[in-house]
Parts: C-alpha cells; sequence; structure tokens
C-alpha cells in the first residue's frame, strides 16, 4: 500500500522537534524506526536524517487510522500530521534528544512501505560490511553514517570558506588526462577516436596545479578526486578525495602555516576541538629513529632507544656483528610486561620477524635480576648500562633488534605500536598532530635498482643540497612535509622545483633519458621557460581526515558509496563486463584467460 502526499507539506525534521515545539501541529515525513504496542496504544519511532521522535496513536485517532498505524512496519516511510505534548512524568528519554516530548498523532499515510531490511537500522550493527556494502543505501540510514557524511560536508564547507576567504580560488582541473605518477598504478579510459591510445584519470592534479602556478593564478585550491590502482587498506580507496592546494612565491613556512590555520579552524568549528598552533615539527631522521616510522603516533611514549654504545664490547656476536657491519641495536621498554609468557614473548618476535627482524632478543627485569638466554654474553656492568639506558625497571620487559637500521626502524616500530595498543597507551580522544619535514628526496628501489623520489619527482631538494644530486642522492634533502595526525599520514607537499634545468637533472637522477622526460613531461618543462614563480603547495586526504575526526577505523566510513578492499563496488556489482560492440568501438579485444 502507498498513499499520496498530496497536500501534506512537512513542517519539520523528526530529530529537531523540542519542548519549544509543546501545543503545535507539526507534519513530519520519515522511516519508521520501531513500533511498539502498548494495551491499545501505539508507539512509531519516525525517524529522518536529523534523529528520531516518538510518534503515539491513541484509539481516539477513529478506528480506520488505528488500523493503518497498527500495520506498519519497520522502514515504512510515513507522514505524519500531529500534536506535540509532554510526554508525561516518568517516561521522558533522557537518551534521545527529543526525549522530553512525543507527538499525538492526528493523520497517518504510508508513503511507502517496506519489505524486512537484511539487518536491523541501527548504530550498532552485527552484520559483515559486505552485505552493509550490498545494501549501502540501508546501511546510510543507520545514524552513525549519517552523521558521518553530515560531518564530511561541514569539514568542506569550513575549508571552501576558509580559502575562500583568504583569497584561493577554486579551479578544477581534468579528470581525462595523461598519467599524472604518484608512484601508484593508474587507471586508464580507452580513447574512441584515436584508436590504441588512452587517457589515465589523475592519481592527482599535481602537474596541472604547478601549471595554474606558471598561468599566474597565485593561490589555487580545489577539492579534488584522485584515482589510484593500487593494493587496498582501511585507510586508502582507489578513489579518494584531496584537499590538493598550491601557491606562488612562498616558503615551506608560509604553507604549513596555512594549513595550521585551517585545521584549527576547522576541528573547532567542527568537533568544538582547540588545535594548538603551530604544531609541532619533527625531522624524517628524528622520527625514524625514535619511532622507527615516517608517520609516528605520538599520543604515547616507548620510544626506540640506541644501545649501540653499551653493547659494542659485549661477547653476545648477534649484536657485535650487526655493529660491525654498519647495523645498529636498539631497543624498547614495555612497561610492567616482564610477566608476559614463553609465548607472548614468541608472538612479539613473530610481529617482529615480519617487518624483518631475524630474532627478539628480551630481558625480563625480575626481583630476582635480569631473566634472559643472554644475559651470559654481558659483563654486570653492561647489563645496568642497557637497563639504565632503557629506564628498565623491575617488572619492565626490554626487547631488543640487531640488524640494518630499516630492520630495526621497521619491526621495532610496528612492536611499539602493537605494544601501544595493548598496554593501553593511546587515549582515543586524543587529535595529536605533528608534521614531519626534512625527508630524503630519494629512495632506493632495489627492485627496479635505481632511485625513485619518494615524494614524487616535482619536489625540491634543499638549497644547499642541490649539489649532491649527482654523486649522493642518498644525502639530497626535499623541501618536503607531511602532516601525520594519530600515526596515520593525512597530507603531504612539498616547496616545487620551478627551473628547468633542476627539473631535467630530477629526471636524469631517477633514470629518465632526456627523450623520455621530453615524451612524459614535455609540457611542464616547455612550461618552465615561460616565466615561473617559485611555489609549492599540499594535498589532505580528506577521506582519511573525515575518519579520524568521526572516529571511525576506515575510510569506507566516512565514503557515501565506497569499494571494497578487492576495488569494487558490490551494490552496483562494478566493474562488470561490457557489450562487444562497446568493445569494438574502443578497439579492444579482451585477452582472458580462456581464449588466451
Ligand atoms: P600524496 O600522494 O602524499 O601527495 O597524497 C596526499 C594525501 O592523499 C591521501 N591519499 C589517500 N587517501 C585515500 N586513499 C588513497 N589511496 C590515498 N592516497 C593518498 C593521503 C595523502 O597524504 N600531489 C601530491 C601532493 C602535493 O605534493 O601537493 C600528492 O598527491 O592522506
Ligand atoms: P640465537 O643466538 O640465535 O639463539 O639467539 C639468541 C637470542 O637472540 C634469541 O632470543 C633471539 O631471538 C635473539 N636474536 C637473534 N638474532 C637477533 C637479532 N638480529 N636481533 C635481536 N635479537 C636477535
Amino acid at each position: 500500500m502507498s498513499e499520496s502526499m498530496q497536500g501534506l507539506k512537512r513542517s519539520n525534521y523528526c530529530g529537531f522537534i523540542n519542548k519549544d515545539y509543546i501545543g503545535k501541529e507539526v507534519t513530519l515525513m520519515g522511516w519508521v524506526h520501531r513500533r511498539r504496542d502498548h494495551g491499545g496504544v501505539i508507539f512509531v519511532d519516525l525517524r529522518d536524517r536529523e534523529g528520531r521522535v516518538q510518534v503515539v496513536f491513541n484509539p481516539e485517532i477513529g478506528p480506520e487510522l488505528f488500523q493503518k498505524a497498527e500495520s506498519v512496519r519497520n522502514e515504512d516511510v510515513l507522514a505524519v500530521v500531529g500534536v506535540v505534548n509532554a510526554r508525561p512524568e516518568g517516561t521522558v528519554n533522557p537518551n534521545l534528544a527529543t526525549g522530553e516530548i512525543e507527538v499525538i498523532a492526528k493523520d497517518l499515510r504510508i508513503l511507502s512501505s517496506a519489505k524486512t531490511p537484511p539487518f536491523y537500522i541501527d548504530d550498532e550493527v552485527d552484520v559483515d560490511e559486505t552485505v552493509r556494502l550490498k545494501y549501502r543505501y540501508l546501511d546510510l540510514r543507520r545514524p552513525v553514517m549519517q552523521k558521518a557524511l553530515i560531518l564530511r560536508h561541514k569539514a568542506v564547507k569550513v575549508i571552501r570558506d576558509y580559502f575562500a576567504e583568504k583569497g584561493f580560488l577554486e579551479i578544477e582541473t581534468p579528470m581525462l588526462t595523461k598519467s599524472t605518477p604518484e608512484g601508484a598504478r593508474d587507471y586508464l579510459v580507452p580513447s574512441r577516436l584515436h584508436e590504441g591510445e588512452f587517457f589515465a584519470l589523475p592519481q592527482s592534479p599535481q602537474l596541472f596545479k604547478q601549471l595554474l602556478m606558471v598561468a599566474g593564478f597565485d593561490k589555487y585550491y580545489q577539492i579534488a578526486r584522485c584515482f589510484r590502482d593500487e593494493d587496498l587498506r582501511a585507510d586508502r580507496q582507489p578513489e579518494f578525495t584531496q584537499l590538493d592546494v598550491e601557491m606562488s612565491f612562498v616558503e615551506r613556512e608560509d604553507v604549513l602555516t596555512v594549513m595550521e590555520e585551517l585545521f584549527k579552524r576547522l576541528f573547532k568549528e567542527c568537533l568544538g576541538v582547540e588545535v594548538k598552533t603551530p604544531l609541532p615539527r619533527l625531522s624524517y631522521q628524528e622520527a625514524m629513529d625514535r619511532f622507527g616510522v615516517d608517520k609516528p603516533d605520538l599520543r604515547f611514549g616507548l620510544e626506540l632507544v640506541d644501545v649501540g654504545a653499551e653493547v659494542k664490547n659485549s661477547q653476545f656476536k648477534v649484536f657485535t656483528n650487526v655493529l660491525e657491519k654498519g647495523g645498529q641495536v636498539k631497543g624498547i621498554n614495555a612497561k610492567g610486561c616482564a610477566h608476559y609468557s614463553r609465548k607472548d614473548i614468541d608472538d612479539l618476535t613473530k610481529l617482529a620477524g615480519i617487518y624483518g627482524a631475524k630474532g627478539l632478543a628480551y630481558f625480563i627485569l625480575t626481583d630476582e635480576g635480569i631473566k634472559s638466554p643472554i644475559t651470559k654474553f654481558f659483563t654486570p656492568e653492561q647489563l645496568e648500562a642497557i637497563v639504565a639506558k632503557l629506564a628498565g625497571e623491575k617488572g619492565d620487559l626490554l626487547l631488543f633488534v640487531a640488524d640494518e637500521p630499516s630492520v630495526v626502524a621497521a619491526s621495532l616500530g610496528h612492536l611499539r605500536l602493537e605494544l601501544g595498543k595493548r598496554l593501553n597507551l593511546i587515549n582515543e580522544n586524543e587529535f595529536n598532530f605533528v608534521w614531519v619535514v626534512d625527508f630524503p628526496l630519494f629512495e632506493y628501489n632495489a627492485e627496479e635498482k635505481r632511485w625513485v623520489a619518494m615524494h614524487h619527482p616535482f619536489t625540491s631538494p634543499r638549497d644547499e643540497d642541490l649539489v649532491l644530486m649527482e654523486t649522493e642522492p642518498y644525502k639530497v634533502r626535499a623541501k618536503a612535509y607531511d602532516l601525520i595526525l594519530n600515526g596515520v599520514e593525512v597530507g603531504g607537499g612539498s616547496i616545487r622545483i620551478h627551473q628547468r634545468d633542476v627539473q631535467e637533472l630530477m629526471f636524469k637522477t631517477l633514470g629518465l633519458s632526456s627523450e623520455e622526460a621530453q615524451e612524459k613531461f614535455g609540457f611542464l618543462l616547455d612550461a618552465f621557460e615561460y616565466g615561473v614563480p617559485p611555489h609549492g603547495g599540499i594535498a589532505f586526504g580528506i577521506d582519511r581526515l573525515l575518519m579520524l575526526m568521526a572516529g571511525r577505523n576506515t575510510v569506507r566510513d566516512v565514503i557515501a558509496f565506497p569499494k571494497t578492499q578487492s576495488a569494487m563496488d558490490l551494490m552496483t556489482q562494478a566493474p562488470s563486463s561490457v557489450a562487444m560492440r562497446q568493445l569494438r568501438e574502443l578497439h579492444i579485444k579482451i585477452n582472458t584467460r580462456e581464449n588466451k
């Protein structure tokens, strides 16, 4: 049964009705959250995007309407005309924004009836995410999901208002374009008119925003959709949204300050949270040394401590051999974990092993002294010095890894995060920002046996390091910066190269011949000959930022229609096969496994 809404006009959102409306007539339209029959009285919780309100159907409404009220089911769409009443004493619901009132119904229409949904529409759902994604339109009805998307809307509005006030221009850049390399695989779009040729969907607007600077727009921003065909994780989607920013005539501090002010405003207006500025800055090297990662979660300590000096004269060959080869020995103090069982320690050893550690040495600090299979290799003075360096006390468990620096960092860095969680050291209500600066410009890609850009090839080296580009590229530091929030990389950017010769040198160091550079990036190199302002910028992952602001564990919860971990849309069943005719028009022949 479905009735027309003709003649009725919604007067209010369900969730906004309060004591001020007592005695007034309202017309509400929304979904049946729940119906309860209470001995001759029917209660319906009616829900819309702003919340829910209790509607009461008394027998006085008349037999026909009362019967209709008896027939409504969860998720039916209703129009209700009624009068707002104070709830009788003892029935006030302090957990509901509208809990002090109820609406006594005078008229009811069922605008649309609903099948029983595959899961109950409520904040807590005990259902597999694949079901939620298949019926996303039902999943999105859940109040938490509505709140998350409303928060996202608010945040983007604050961002737009902020940049408009600061004199930035929002300019769109193309979706069908030549690939803009950010290190991931491109999504390709075949061209019908140009046989055998392809557009790429942008991985970011990087080159276009730089060309907008060459064009003189000076301050640009865009809420830009980006596409990257990479392995997905909880904080990665194949299409995602960046707040993309670029400015001319600026240095690093100018960019950081503009963004810090934005964050201050964003967190204040959207969450009522004060962000203290300037935000702390940490060099890449310090982040790696102390936390083992370039995106440290600073909500807790458990720092990595170098014990190289303390162990170098010991008899423990595992440690001394590593040191002789230029490696490191570092430890962390798992506070209060002396009670860990053999199995607990084995589990941690396995975790360290995932990141390349060949073992995990440990000291258990007990009343009877240090328990460890390796104490015999150290003098009492050496033991004392190691324990002191890690501020070890009775009851603590000290864990050590000896290896090349990258393995020590990765394994202890991940152990640190695991222990932070296990030991409940993380304050979930804290927003901890830190800028990581002075990244290396290059990193070595062992698979491809060549230097690759750590950020992207348009990042400027620090002026004083330019001379090292050709001779010692691993020493060159970049004018790059990342913003880390609670251990998640929410943004990254740099001051750019704006000189053709430096850009060419960069491509050369990356192993591109000048023909390849011209073929791929000729338009940029050409533009660099017509007067280029020094410029720099940054891009933020809006999805990641909103995930953290909304307190969710995955970016999927702040995207209306996300893809799964295997890059599929379970609701529309995309990607899907297409008609032969479409393929022919695109000059494409499919080479599937069967007909290979
Ligand atoms: P970068 O590649 O670091 O820089 O991307 C900027 C920010 O975008 C977010 N992000 C993602 N979010 C969700 N899913 C993904 N697959 C994904 N990939 C990246 C991250 C990241 O910090 N053009 C440069 C920026 C610049 O130099 O101005 C760029 O794209 O939060
Ligand atoms: P082994 O000499 O191999 O029996 O190792 C003795 C102890 O040192 C064990 O607890 C190992 O887990 C640990 N160990 C071995 N290799 C390393 C390493 N590279 N770093 C830290 N501890 C190690």
